[in-house]
């Protein structure tokens, strides 16, 4: 089965043709980071209207890239994320649906998101824990097969990549912060500057973030303001994340006795937490997947072959734009 897979839940549109017999053939991405640079970060109305402009032509080329071929359904982001933005892809995909005559998927953001490094070989199997890292979520989530999630741990305050985002505005960094703040990172010295681990001195798989970027606000208050106290700053701050993320997938395996963890969302693509992640599941004698770097951050290709998997099964698979979706509150395709 052929699927057209549209994403338009933040800040990118994301379009992609999955095929269940052939994999992905077509893919493609654009990102509004230009557009919302100047606000210091998404401005949602402006969102819509980008995602209004881009998603025809985008489509256009991603079909005629895929080549002839039947399409068997189209699915798209259904939520959670900015209504508006969420809207544009819903009405786009649910009306070339009915045009086509074809089925519609509402596809959950972070199912996609979780399910993304099944688009690499080697798949990993299912039962996993999920680590989702993004800019609007930190979860850690048991994955017994598509739509059996349960939610093990998540953010009580700020997400990873939020607080990423919201340090990288302390330290002056251009938005999106995240990718400016790890480069920024690796010119700081290891140990500069020791943050918290927050959280993880406590039983629990719960995250808090917030408390991080006060700690940083107040380090560099009495620190001086050259370049390399900066990148000191960037670092410690770096390492402070990636190790509470590391500590609790780790515990999050042992608790739960899996063996494989696979890591998803836009944090995913963070070269150090990748590394200690490589490090501590090779230690416990696990194994760790991750999406190539393109697919963490927000794409298409993941809503396709979400929506693949789903429409496969031959039942609805509309849902209703929300932003706010419980994760834990999906079920399987059959
Ligand atoms: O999954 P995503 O593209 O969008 C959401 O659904 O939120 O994640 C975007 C987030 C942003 O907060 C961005 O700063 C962060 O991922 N991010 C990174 C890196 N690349 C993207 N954070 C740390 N290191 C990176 N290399
Ligand atoms: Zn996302």
């Amino acid at each position: 089965m052929r699927v057209l897979g549209v994403e338009t839940s933040c800040d990118e549109t994301g379009v992609a043709v999955y095929d269940s017999e052939q994999g992905l053939l077509a893919h493609a991405l654009y990102s509004q980071v230009r557009l919302h640079a100047e606000y210091g970060g998404v401005v949602p109305e402006l969102a819509s209207r980008d995602h209004v402009r881009k998603l025809l032509p985008m489509v256009e080329a991603a079909l005629q890239a895929a080549g002839p071929g039947q399409m068997g359904g189209v699915a798209y982001t259904a939520g959670p994320g900015l209504v508006g933005a969420l809207l544009v892809g819903a009405c786009f995909a649910r009306s070339l649906a009915y045009a086509w005559g074809v089925p519609v998927a509402g596809i959950h953001h972070m199912e996609g998101h979780l399910l993304a490094p099944m688009l690499e070989t080697p798949q990993p199997e299912f039962p996993f824990v999920a680590l989702l890292v993004s800019g609007g979520h930190t979860m850690l989530v048991e994955v017994a097969g598509v739509g059996r999630y349960h939610t093990l741990g998540e953010s009580v305050d700020d997400a990873a990549g939020e607080a990423f985002d919201k340090v990288a505005k302390l330290l002056a960094l251009p938005y999106p912060g995240g990718p400016a703040l790890a480069a920024l990172a690796e010119r700081g010295r290891s140990g500069a500057f020791k943050f918290p681990r927050p959280m993880t001195d406590r039983p629990g798989l719960d995250f808090s973030f917030s408390g991080l970027k006060t700690a940083v606000l107040t380090a560099m208050r009495s620190a001086a303001g050259d370049e390399q106290t900066r990148a000191d700053l960037a670092r410690g701050f770096e390492e402070a994340v990636v190790e509470t993320l590391v500590i609790k997938c780790e515990r999050a395996l042992r608790e739960t006795g899996q063996r494989r963890l696979v890591v998803a969302g836009g944090v995913g693509a963070n070269r150090r937490l990748r590394t200690r992640l490589t490090e501590m599941t090779a230690a416990l004698g696990a194994l760790v997947f991750y999406p190539r770097a393109e697919f963490c951050t927000d794409n298409g290709a993941m809503i396709a072959y979400a929506g693949c998997l789903r429409l496969k099964s031959g039942q609805p698979a509309d849902a209703p734009v929300a932003a706010r979706w419980p994760l834990d509150s999906l079920t399987p395709p059959s």
